[in-house]
């Protein structure tokens, strides 16, 4: 097996993916709010991390986090309004937001809506700058998902958003995506998180996988997300892992 596996999580199916995720986020809830009195989270948006979000949602996870204590992000988000089915603050509110009991000053959605995409995005970072140390706005953990074209949160292939250093949030403009326009964090913030989860289904995922865990010099998106003080762990289902055993 890959050195990288030592960071990957190999679940049996979507049930498995989404309780391995369930546990983490527990764990890492739990730890942030006894060391620091609050957990932060950057939620990703996409399909794959649905079954978490319903998950924690419902008990016994749903009594297992503090949610009076939990602060709500989002990694991304789609140029539309919160109601849209593209909204990705739409899917987190109805799979998981809607169902536990956060207090709502405490969830800090990207306001795809304005029509000032560059706006959004700076006032999106300014909020976090003010609820974090401006200097280093560390979340507790960034969950993220992966696209086919290995892209992450709205960091697409050859996106000048990767190359950011100051940015924590940017506006895209996506030519491949249904919805173009969108707004994302950068790999500043990303990479400052203590813990990246990645969430990662289906054997479409597989190649560009391998390419992002086993190729060193991988251009993908996916594969700039390495957090400078803080863990990288891959939970992916037995179909994405299927290029990454030795000489697949
Ligand atoms: C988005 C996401 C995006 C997503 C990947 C994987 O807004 O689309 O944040 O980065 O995580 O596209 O999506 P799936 O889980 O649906 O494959």
């Amino acid at each position: 097996m890959a050195k990288t596996l030592a960071d990957v999580v190999v679940t049996e199916g979507a049930g498995a993916l989404a309780e391995e995720a369930a546990e983490r986020l527990v764990r890492i809830a739990g730890e942030a709010t006894a060391a620091r009195g609050r957990f932060t989270v950057a939620l990703a948006g996409g399909a794959t991390p649905r079954g978490l979000y319903s998950r924690l949602a419902a008990e016994p996870r749903r009594s297992e986090v503090d949610w009076g204590r939990t602060w709500v992000f989002l990694g991304d988000e789609r140029c539309v309004p919160p109601t849209d089915r593209e909204s990705n603050y739409r899917m987190a509110h109805d799979t998981l937001l809607a169902h536990v009991p956060i207090p709502p000053g405490q969830v800090f959605r990207i306001r795809g809506e304005d029509g000032d995409a560059a706006r959004s995005a700076a006032d999106y970072e300014t909020q976090l700058r003010a609820l974090f140390d401006p200097e280093l706005v560390r979340l507790d953990l960034v969950l993220l998902g992966m696209g086919l074209d290995g892209h992450t949160a709205s960091l697409f292939p050859g996106s000048a958003a990767l190359e950011e250093r100051q940015r924590l949030a940017v506006a895209v403009d996506v030519r491949a995506a249904a919805v173009s326009s969108r707004i994302t964090l950068t790999p500043v913030v990303l990479n400052a998180a203590r813990h990246v989860l990645f969430l990662v289904a289906g054997a479409e995922k597989a190649r560009p996988l391998a390419d992002v865990l086993k190729n060193p010099a991988s251009s993908l998106p996916a594969a700039r997300i390495r957090p400078k003080d803080g863990s990288l762990t891959w939970i992916i289902d037995r179909a994405a892992a299927g290029r990454l055993s030795e000489g697949a």
